[in-house]
């Protein structure tokens, strides 16, 4: 007897409640996490269901076709992926920090293309668990134009090696929330997920972040006033609209506020964002483990109890 396919929509309610391990694999130079087997055990103990783990594949692969991208690396990717499978999370694999992809559409879509065809092709075998996110915050000077045209072609090469493998895809201007009415999705597919990113008030979210120009002047803006919670409703229900008018599931993959934030405005904006995302049955991961944004303080070795109850409390 055929096995019944779960849905798209039950695919991505698994997803359920998850968390980046951001800085690890997509680190640009030293990660700022060294991925390993006690991490995910760590994640799978608290209560979380997946992780997302963006890799920045672009700088780990040949300039020229074919673009092949290095063994060892894929190795790497290969163990981690392993082990959060062994231990029973879905993973959310990506393609991260293409930043040159973003700058020049036209000169690297070729190449985009070629490494998407290795990595889908490298685990085509991996259970269902395993989802395949195309990419991370496309964002200008790529274009809506540009990335709704690039994403079907990204698509039509991971489908040639997972005819049905959950393929998860976000809007161009950073997919925040904002832009998904920007996103254009092949009709004739019905494996797909819309992910959204949700860092609002940016200026409380991102107070003090180096890569954020002038994020210092925002540094003790605190977060949890009726109206703080009010915008936060308003932009949350109106992508929940959008997912049903388009009748596409919705994924929040990545949603956090920086380290320079007081931690009870953290904990207050984790717990409102996490509780209206599962009022609307939207899966999310938190960004991100163990770093900036951690969830995970590694110099302690323990959760940071607020977030972590702000995330997974009842
Ligand atoms: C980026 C991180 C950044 C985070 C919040 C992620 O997509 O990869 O470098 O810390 O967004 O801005």
């Amino acid at each position: 007897m055929p096995v019944m396919e779960a849905s798209a929509g039950e695919m991505s309610r698994r997803l359920g409640r998850g968390i980046n391990i951001g800085n690890a694999l997509d680190a640009p130079d030293a990660p700022g996490v060294r991925l390993a087997a006690r991490h995910l055990e760590l994640v799978r103990a608290a209560g979380f269901d997946t992780v997302r783990l963006p890799v920045k594949w672009s700088a780990r692969a040949g300039a020229e076709a074919p673009y092949a991208i290095d063994g060892a690396f894929f190795g790497q990717v290969d163990r981690a992926v392993g082990l959060a499978l062994e231990r029973g999370l879905n993973v959310v694999l990506n393609v991260h920090h293409y930043d040159e992809l973003h700058e020049d559409v036209g000169g690297q879509s070729a190449r985009f293309l070629g490494l998407w065809r290795q990595v889908a092709e490298r685990y085509a075998d991996r259970p269902d668990r395993l989802y395949l996110e195309l990419l991370n915050e496309p964002r200008p000077p790529m274009t809506a134009g540009d990335w709704n045209g690039l994403l079907a072609e990204a698509l039509a090469v991971v489908r040639a090696s997972n005819p049905r493998r959950m393929v998860i895809v976000g809007s161009a201007e950073m997919s925040d929330v904002g832009a998904l009415p920007e996103l254009v999705l092949p009709d004739s597919d019905d494996r797909l997920i819309v992910t959204a990113h949700y860092y609002h008030p940016f200026a409380f979210t991102h107070q003090g972040a180096a890569w954020t120009p002038g994020s210092d002047r925002w540094t003790g803006t605190t977060w949890g006033t009726d109206a703080d919670r009010a915008a936060v409703r308003a932009d949350l229900d109106a992508a929940a609209a959008w997912a049903r008018e388009h009748d596409r599931p919705l994924f929040v993959g990545e949603f956090g506020a920086y380290e320079r934030a007081d931690l009870d405005s953290r904990a207050r904006w984790t717990a409102f964002v996490r509780s209206e995302l599962e009022r609307h049955g939207i899966g999310w991961c938190y960004w991100e483990f163990g770093t900036d944004f951690g969830a995970f303080d590694q110099s302690r070795g323990a959760w940071r109890e607020p977030l972590l109850r702000a995330l997974l409390g009842g």
